[in-house]
């Protein structure tokens, strides 16, 4: 769950033993805004990081202010603990790359491995041509995105360090997701034995591994809502691991539970009262001079505080859906002037301060 600021340093980090965090969501929720605030909240103890975006939009890129990604693993930001408003710790700097798939390399490279691998023809006879192409064809994209996440998960320096420390990726809609991370099984099923069947094996077991953790971003609202709850289902179903629900773009409430509750009286007198003493009246002391300066703004005004008592019910309605799910979750405030480095930075810091990190 979500803590008070203070607590996140006495726990442990939700998400300890996991190194692949998959972040997934209904689509501009802030997916690729959150998966980039996660990688800097899990380099801030020092290590490294790598961000890997797969929809091909260079959302990193433009997050992080810098040229388009080349198919290559960068490396894009150091980051402490301070950066993150958090008391420096013991650990930390620590580094964020960043990888931007391009599916026809990645294809290249993934044929290259075969090749290396050797008996890739026999392998793909065996399977059967039309098989192949009909069944695999259409997700051979996802299989080599969730390959190249897997592969650098588990890649390891000559010394036999990790490369990476964790691994986030940026990965497709919801919608999309349990098909997208479950292509290995398809391919595994369709060819039995050879280096395809193996690699798509090994892609799964990281994939279904206590290793890996499948976030979901939402909003407060009725349907990113409805589909963070049936994407937990649908992941629950296909054995994938859960991992927690990040509430984005959340705005602090403006009027307390009692204002709340308030406007459902008529308050019209009281409201003219309030406006008077604050001097929207203008300077006249006389009572009717006063009321009659501020009786145009009465019911605006009372019209926005419903709306705002509205907008807090559909919230906490929301919230309590979210809550039924009983998984660890954040809440990211709304950023009113977008999400500049520092806006980012922030929502890390705040990543970091509830334990997601
Ligand atoms: N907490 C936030 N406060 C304000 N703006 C946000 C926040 N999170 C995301 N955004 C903005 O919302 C838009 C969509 O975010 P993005 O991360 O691209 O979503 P997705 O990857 O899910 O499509 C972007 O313009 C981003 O800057
Ligand atoms: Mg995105």
């Amino acid at each position: 769950m979500a803590r008070t600021p203070g607590q996140a340093d006495r726990r442990d980090p939700d998400w300890e033993g996991v190194r692949l965090h998959v972040v997934s969501g209904k689509g501009g929720t802030g997916k690729t805004t959150l998966a980039a605030a996660l990688a800097l909240a899990l380099a801030a103890e020092g290590g490294r990081v790598l961000l890997i975006e797969v929809e091909g939009r260079q959302g990193i890129a433009e997050l992080f202010g810098i040229a388009a990604l080349p198919y290559e693993e960068r490396r894009i930001a150091s980051v402490s603990r301070r950066q993150l408003g958090l008391p420096a710790g013991e650990g930390g700097p620590g580094e964020v790359f960043a990888l931007a798939i391009d599916t026809e390399q990645a294809l290249l490279e993934y044929l290259e491995m075969f090749y290396k691998l050797g008996r890739a023809g026999k392998a793909l006879q065996k399977v059967g041509f039309v098989d192949f192409a009909t069944t695999v064809a259409p997700g051979v994209r996802d299989v080599l995105l969730t390959g190249k996440a897997c592969e650098a998960t588990r890649r390891k320096d000559p010394d036999g360090r990790r490369r990476y420390d964790a691994v986030v990726m940026d990965a497709p809609p919801t919608g999309r997701l349990t098909r997208f991370l479950n292509v290995n099984a398809e391919v595994a099923g369709l060819a039995r034995i050879g280096p395809i069947h193996t690699q798509a094996q090994a892609v799964m077991r990281v994939l279904r591994s206590p290793e890996t953790a499948v976030h979901l971003v939402t909003l407060l609202e009725e349907m990113p809502v409805q589909e963070t709850v049936d994407g937990i289902a649908e992941l629950r179903e296909a054995k994938l691991p859960v991992g927690g629900v990040m509430v984005n773009m959340v705005r602090p409430p403006v009027l307390d539970a009692a204002a709340v509750a308030a406007v459902h009286g008529d308050h019209r007198e009281e409201v003219a009262l309030a406006l008077g003493e604050a001097g929207l009246g203008g300077r006249s002391r006389k009572p009717e001079t006063v009321r009659a300066a501020v009786e145009p703004l009465i019911d605006p005004l009372l019209e926005q505080a419903r709306e705002h008592a509205e907008r807090v019910e559909l919230e906490r309605a929301q919230r309590a859906d979210l809550q039924q799910l009983r998984l660890p979750t954040y809440e990211l405030p709304l950023l009113g002037e977008g999400v500049d480095l520092g806006g980012l930075y922030r929502l890390a810091g705040e990543l970091k301060r509830q334990g997601a990190a």
